[in-house]
């Protein structure tokens, strides 16, 4: 039974909701000082808000740099009597906030992010969740590939907050004392915590021990946690070439491209290359089975190191009773649909076909396997791109329906140690806009430029904290 209980909605959507009797998981992260925990937490949270399931990170180290914002490795000592205090100290105020939040029926997965390294702070958050009725998911990160560590301390500990405005190999020097004060007193888990459930990922989930998973929730967390990997890889997302019925504004359907989306699917592999994939390397395509993007992927040849594969999964919104119509005949023939649309256009079923929150649940394989992937190029739709580039740079539900992205255009994400880095590429070729702004039905509306500036090439983040 997964966690939360499954309601209908007036448009009969299948909705997580929390409730008091819905099980609750505190997700522990343990392990030493840089590996990789904060970037497994974040993940996971930008997981499970993509689905739908209220989740939240507490850093404990957001809560120790409240009283000591830039402490020396001699804080970390197991022996130092007033760093382990303060430490403490720390540890509470994240476990009472973590309880509060749960309390307020807001919560369903919270991640407490710390190095939780001995036998008897686990000992304490177990029998602090057993209490307020929390399962714990314990997630251990073990890896000893000095080589990796040294690299994660100057990627991303040396312009931590610890460190702001210090000299980077002091700092990179403070850290690795640091990470030995912690081993002094680090106790891996053992047959002693047999009890627990429990996932151990070794040298970045290359060997992986898991124990004790009871429910559905965690199963999948587990799974989902078990296919990332570090390895330096990017994603492409582009809309297929303008199609025949993007020109007279009908959605859905199955038409072919037109003469300049034809134009679009020549320049893509140019505009790939350009766009730095790869050159002498396999690289995979993934494809709709519709033939709008199987047609835009059509000059991406075997013969020169292209694999395609066909998703289902990545087929566009069935738009039910609506398919062919464009907005104007939408808005026509069925009002109350169109407003209720506008009113909440994540939710919104169309009748006989699906919501945004349908297409994000039919994406949910499609991301385990980009996690698990290296480059992926997926040609596909309006919508469905707007659900996988929310998941990249955590869009929140309510925006990403409304989200424009352009035809004629490439998008290259780049996933680093803490946030996911965009670059738009544009081809020169012109198309009609499928932008439609809330309470219109025009048929080429464009999207309001300012304060998007999206030039060619030009990139931005999504960041995390830390
Ligand atoms: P701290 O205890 O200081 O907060 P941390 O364990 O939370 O450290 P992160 O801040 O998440 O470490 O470290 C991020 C770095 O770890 C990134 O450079 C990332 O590439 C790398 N990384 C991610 N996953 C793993 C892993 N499973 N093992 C080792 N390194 C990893
Ligand atoms: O207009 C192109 C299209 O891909 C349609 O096939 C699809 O119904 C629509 O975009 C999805 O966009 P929106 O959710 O904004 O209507």
């Amino acid at each position: 039974m997964p966690t939360g209980s499954v309601i209908r909605s007036q448009q009969q959507h299948k909705v997580f909701v929390a409730s008091s009797d819905d099980s609750k998981i505190c997700v522990v992260m343990v392990g030493l000082p840089a590996r990789g925990k904060s970037l497994i937490a974040g993940k996971a949270m930008r997981y499970l808000g993509w689905v739908g399931i209220p989740a939240r990170v507490f850093n404990v180290g957001s809560y120790r740099r409240h009283n000591t914002p830039q402490p020396a490795a001699t804080f970390f000592d197991p022996h130092n009597e007033e760093g382990e205090r303060m430490r403490r100290v720390a540890a509470e105020a994240a476990m009472s906030d973590m309880l509060k939040w749960f309390q307020s029926g807001k919560g369903v997965v919270a991640i407490l992010d710390a190095t939780n390294s001995t036998k008897e702070r686990r000992a304490w958050i177990y029998e602090k969740c057993r209490q307020a009725d929390i399962e714990t998911l314990f997630v251990e990160s073990i890896c000893d590939d000095e080589d990796l560590i040294m690299t994660n301390i100057l990627e991303v500990k040396t312009t931590s907050p610890d460190y702001k405005g210090q000299d980077p190999e002091a700092s990179a020097q403070d850290f690795r004392t640091r990470i030995r004060n912690y081993e002094k007193a680090y106790e891996t888990i053992d047959d002693h915590e047999k009890h627990f459930t429990y996932v151990k990922l070794i040298n970045v989930g290359s060997t992986v021990i898991i124990n004790q998973i009871k429910d559905y929730l965690s199963s999948r967390l587990v799974y989902y946690i078990q296919n990332l990997h570090i390895k330096p890889r990017s994603i492409w997302l582009s809309r297929h070439g303008e199609s025949e019925f993007n020109l007279t504004g009908r959605i859905g359907g199955d038409s072919n491209i037109s003469e300049r989306g034809e134009r679009y699917a020549r320049a893509l592999p140019s505009l790939l290359q350009k766009s730095g994939v790869p050159p002498n390397t396999k690289s995979v395509i993934w494809t709709s089975t519709l033939k709008r993007t199987i047609q835009s992927a059509r000059h991406l040849k075997a013969e020169t190191g292209y694999e395609k594969l066909e998703w289902k999964a990545l087929d566009e919104l069935d738009s039910g009773v609506c398919d062919g119509l464009t907005y104007e005949q939408i808005a026509e023939k069925y009002p109350e649909d169109f407003a209720a649309r506008d009113e909440d256009k994540y939710n919104y079923r169309y009748r006989g076909g699906e919501s945004y929150r349908d297409v994000v649940i039919r994406l949910e394989p499609i991301i385990m396997e980009l996690e698990r992937s290296e480059n992926v190029i997926i040609v596909t739709h309006q919508a469905v791109l707007r659900c996988i580039y929310s998941y990249f740079m955590n869009v929140p539900q309510e925006k990403s329906p409304w989200m424009e992205v352009p035809l004629h255009t490439l998008i290259k994400l780049t996933p680093r140690a803490y946030g996911t880095e965009e670059q738009r590429f544009k081809a020169d070729i012109p198309a009609v806009s499928t932008w439609r702004g809330k309470g219109t039905s025009a048929k080429h509306q464009e999207f309001p430029k300012e304060g998007e500036p999206k030039e060619e090439g030009g990139s931005k983040e999504e960041g995390g904290g830390r």
